[in-house]
């Protein structure tokens, strides 16, 4: 596990984009994992300006993490919304090539089944996390128990609280969500998980206390082989000398 920690967000991102630009100039078929959220819109405007400069993502393949259970893909609050408006409408992935779950399948189970296939066929080499306040990733959300595969979760009073940013009429907030399982998560040969801002310090220093645990579904992260954290300092901010020892992580600094 490797630990980045960037003097602002920005700096943080343009690492993580240059990464990203290596793997699709290096891939004949790269399979990106995407995230939704505040975290990765700088992300994508750094991609979006990429392919300005001549950058093609002609030969991408994204699959999304997670969709609201009932909002259709063209109402604004959905994920595929959000995906077309920060990334796929500005850039040259064919439509068929963007994966998210379909909140709006009548048969979920099917659907998730239908996610799983998908993720089997097209193994992911980067996969781009947020973590929520409570720990999730995707929308895993904390529980007894946390599921492998895609499945339909009801999402927690936090993560309620913390959607009611972009619902400015709360009755049509969705309470359910179609996610990707933390086995297919793990699946993926590279995951990076950026958090920004002084209110992940408490959930990033829990992700990597040298304990797993299902009250924090970002620390499962801790058993992949190739998972980077890339902080600013403002999350980094609760990650001190005990916690580096606990779990032997390899921090590096990279100021202005
Ligand atoms: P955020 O959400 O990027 O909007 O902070 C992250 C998440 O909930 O996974």
């Amino acid at each position: 596990m490797k630990i980045r920690v960037f003097a602002t967000a920005e700096l943080a991102t343009v690492y993580v984009a240059a990464l990203v630009e290596s793997l699709i100039t290096r891939e004949p078929h790269p399979v990106l994992g995407l995230a939704t959220g505040a975290t990765p819109i700088l992300l994508y405007r750094q991609l979006v300006a990429f392919h300005r400069q001549g950058l093609s993502l002609a030969h991408v393949t994204t699959i999304n993490l997670d969709e609201y259970v009932g909002l259709a893909p063209d109402h604004p609050q959905s994920y595929r919304a959000f995906m077309e408006a920060h990334l796929f409408r500005h850039v040259d992935i064919p439509a068929a090539q963007t994966h998210v779950p379909n909140g709006l399948a009548p048969d979920l189970a099917a659907e998730c089944a239908r996610y799983d296939a998908l993720l089997a066929a097209h193994p992911i080499d980067l996969q781009i996390l947020g973590i929520g306040p409570n720990g999730h990733i995707g929308f895993n959300e904390p529980e007894g128990a946390l599921k492998t595969r895609t499945h339909v979760v009801t999402l927690t009073a936090e993560t309620l609280a913390a959607n009611a940013r972009f619902f400015p009429d709360p009755a049509v907030m969705p309470r359910q969500a179609i996610t990707m399982g933390l086995e297919s998560i793990l699946q993926a040969r590279a995951i990076i998980l950026m958090a920004f801002g002084a209110e992940k310090a408490r959930i990033v220093k829990a992700a990597l206390s040298g304990e797993v645990s299902t009250a924090v579904p970002a620390s499962f992260l801790q058993m992949h082989s190739d998972v980077t954290f890339v902080l600013d300092e403002a999350a980094a901010s609760g990650l001190g000398a005990p916690v580096a020892e606990a779990s032997a992580p390899l921090v590096e600094h990279f100021s202005r």
